[in-house]
């Protein structure tokens, strides 16, 4: 099974764990993208979504399904996205669709982060794929700087604004052994918007894609 394969898998597998009626959270990105295909298949069993992304609503509208405001919800039982990495712990980097901040929001809306994910994401430690971190312009060589006493080396990524109008870091040689820690600190930096480290707001289950089938890992 190539990886392709793995997305889609745990795409479909995702849609057992859609309430029926519910407003689902709907994140960004490849797999994610194959899980909006497979959720038009039960749209008229849900109310509708709030997205994380210009390219996630598109895509949902495109389907048919209803893309409602983040304004207009208070809670959403479950919100289904994929990660660029995730831990044994549930910890994630997520942005490389660069959509980490509005990605956070919506999670931070919802009762279950549900991650979703070929196995090639699974990784002991946080850090191998460069960290996304979505910056005001004006703030971008200090944060930059900030990186570097911390052991990071961190690159504007080319040619990207975000939904938001911001400029987006990727950060690359850090070891992230305390996903927590990491994810306050370097939101604390002025002109930081959001960091790529989801611990606080971690996976509660993760759907992983593997050569033997979809692994449930609980958290
Ligand atoms: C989007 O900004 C990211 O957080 C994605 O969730 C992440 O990059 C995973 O994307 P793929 O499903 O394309 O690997």
């Amino acid at each position: 099974m190539n990886q392709d394969e793995m997305k889609a898998m745990v795409a479909r597998a995702a849609l057992n764990h859609v309430p029926a009626g519910s407003i689902v959270g709907v994140g960004t990105g490849s797999t994610v993208n194959l899980f909006i295909d497979a959720l038009a298949s039960i749209r008229d069993r849900i109310k509708g979504a709030v997205s994380s992304s210009v390219k996630s609503t598109e895509r949902m509208r495109g389907h048919g399904i209803h893309v409602f405001d983040a304004n207009q919800v208070e809670h959403l039982p479950v919100y289904i996205d994929g990660a660029d990495e995730i831990d044994h712990r549930g910890n994630m980097i997520k942005g490389g669709g660069a959509a980490l901040t509005r990605e956070k929001i919506v999670a931070d809306l919802a009762g279950a982060f549900i991650c979703i994910a070929d196995a090639s994401k699974l990784v002991k430690v946080l850090g191998k794929y460069p960290l996304p971190v979505e910056v005001i312009p004006m703030a971008t060589n200090q944060v930059i700087r900030r990186f570097k006493v911390i052991g990071g080396d961190a690159q504007p990524r080319a040619g990207v604004t975000t939904d938001n109008g911001n400029l987006l870091l990727d950060v690359r040689g850090l070891s992230i052994t305390d996903p927590a820690a990491m994810e306050i600190e370097v939101s604390l930096w002025p002109g930081v918007v959001e960091v790529g480290i989801f611990a606080r707001h971690r996976a509660r289950l993760c759907l992983l894609g593997t050569p033997d089938g979809v692994r449930h890992m609980d958290f």
